[in-house]
């Protein structure tokens, strides 16, 4: 059937704030045309972040009530404990308060000057992290991974090949070995079970460690049943152990797909590099029953690692970013192929040709979505790269605009809305203006810029 069927039934509503034309057009000019100084409340559909936006379930709720707040041994971390342990078979799991404080301590116990990390593609906070300690951040996705229209089932895979010259030829300098599963570049792009294997064998031969930075695992293995010859059969669950075992340690943000709004944790089966981890915690997150997060809060995630290998909902959700595409492909709208697990990703400086990289095609792309019905998108172009280390301006390797899907919070007529706000756009294109930089910070400055529209 053609129908997204939600699998679930709504109990408790939160009201968005429906607006006219007229008073976007004034809060975007308040708010120096940039999305993020918007007020949430004058977003209609908030596609800004798939990150800590999750609808939690009623029995996330509920467990949340007999979360411990123990200081030591709460009975809510062995729960979490087990949970984690049930699908990602590590011997110690380390919970922190989000990804990144995961990757901050990882990586002040792997990093240090004259290191490279390699991974498919680092996150920008996972680059940070690795980057922080002098430690180089080494991206090696196979060459269709980087090409926003080649259509490649497993577009986040590592380049194997580059991957064995690296171990060979400066294997010394490697801690450990990252994949990112999905690959979040290109908005979730997800890694064969096979090219797992194939780094496995390789970490195994050159005597590394392999990580997986597993924010959207399940997504992951949702693709390798769908797309990966013989795995159709089994579930979801299976794939997931299956991926698991391949792998040394992870590094989790919680905020994707354990469903809730905060959380993360470090595991590992190392006992000295955990013992580390564990004495770095406690200065900096809290002490390891509970590290920097409420019992409740690892009740939440316990409950929501049960949840999201449920394959309706998995099905649902990876069904509805495709829904999106295909309906923006069908208006000659340029996505990058194929739409990911949890972003659909669109190639403004396709679509808005008349507008040069450095006028920010994306930026007026977000922006006339926003005008048009109150949808909140991120620019990942020229605004966002564009300002180099020595002070230049140079454009991005590509302007592209990100929709990226909330789990559980959105449903297929609001999808259909923004099918129709693109439209809508779309029709206009052509009189769009570019912009330009008023004012900017001296970095990350598509946080904060100030933007004027040019003509
Ligand atoms: N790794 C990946 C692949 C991510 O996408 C993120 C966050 C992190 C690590 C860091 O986790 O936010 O819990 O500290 N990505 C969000 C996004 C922010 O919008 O893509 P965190």
């Amino acid at each position: 059937m053609k129908t997204i069927i939600e699998p679930f039934r709504i109990k408790v509503v939160e009201p968005i704030h429906l607006t006219a034309r007229s008073e976007r057009e004034a809060a975007i000019r308040a708010a120096h045309y940039n999305l993020f100084a918007l007020r949430a409340e004058d977003v209609l559909i908030d596609l800004l972040t798939d990150s800590g936006t999750s609808a939690m379930s009623a029995a996330q709720w509920s467990a949340m009530m007999r979360g411990d707040e123990s200081y030591a041994g709460a009975a809510s971390f062995t729960r979490f404990e087990a949970a984690v342990q049930n699908l990602m078979p590590f011997v110690y799991v380390i919970p922190t308060h989000q990804g990144r404080a995961a990757e901050a301590i990882l990586f002040s116990i792997v990093g240090g000057e004259g290191k490279i990390v390699p991974n498919n593609t680092h996150f920008d906070t996972t680059r940070g992290n690795v980057e922080a300690t002098g430690a180089e951040a080494l991206d090696l996705v196979i060459p269709e991974g980087r090409d926003p229209m080649a259509d490649h089932p497993f577009k986040g895979n590592m380049d194997v090949a580059a991957l064995n010259a690296l171990l060979a030829e400066q294997g010394a300098r490697v801690p450990l070995v990252m994949v990112t599963i999905t690959n979040n570049a290109g908005g979730g792009q997800p890694v064969s079970m096979e090219n797992l294997r194939a780094v496995r064998e390789l970490c195994t031969r050159h005597g590394k460690p392999l990580f997986f930075d597993a924010c959207r695992f399940a997504e992951n293995a949702w693709f390798i049943k769908t797309r990966e010859p013989g795995y159709a059969d089994k579930t979801v669950k299976e794939i997931v152990r299956e991926m698991f075992a391949l792998a040394d340690g992870m590094t989790m943000s919680a905020k994707k797909d354990a469903l809730v709004n905060i959380g993360g944790w470090l595991a590992l089966n190392d006992g000295d590099w955990a013992m580390a981890a564990r004495n770095r915690l406690i200065l900096t997150e809290g002490f390891p029953t509970y590290g920097g997060l409420a019992g409740r809060d690892l009740e939440a995630m316990a409950q929501g690692l049960a949840e999201v290998i449920d394959e309706d909902y998995l099905h649902y959700r990876v069904r509805t970013s495709a829904y999106i595409g295909e309906a923006l492909t069908a208006m000659g709208v340029p996505v990058v192929r194929p739409v990911g697990g949890h972003a659909v990703f669109v190639d403004a400086g396709a679509m808005l040709s008349h507008i040069g990289a450095l006028s920010y095609p994306g930026q007026a792309l977000s922006v006339a979505l926003y005008e048009a019905g109150g949808v909140r998108s991120v620019e990942i172009g020229s605004v966002m790269f564009g300002r180099q280390a020595d002070g230049s301006e140079q454009p991005a390797a590509m302007e592209l605009v990100r929709l990226a899907l909330p789990r559980r919070v959105y449903t297929q007529s609001h999808a259909d809305y923004v099918i129709e706000c693109f439209a809508e756009v779309n029709a206009d294109k052509d009189h769009l203006p570019g912009y330009r930089i008023a004012w900017e910070p001296p970095s990350l400055r598509h946080f904060t810029a100030r933007f004027e529209p040019l003509g």
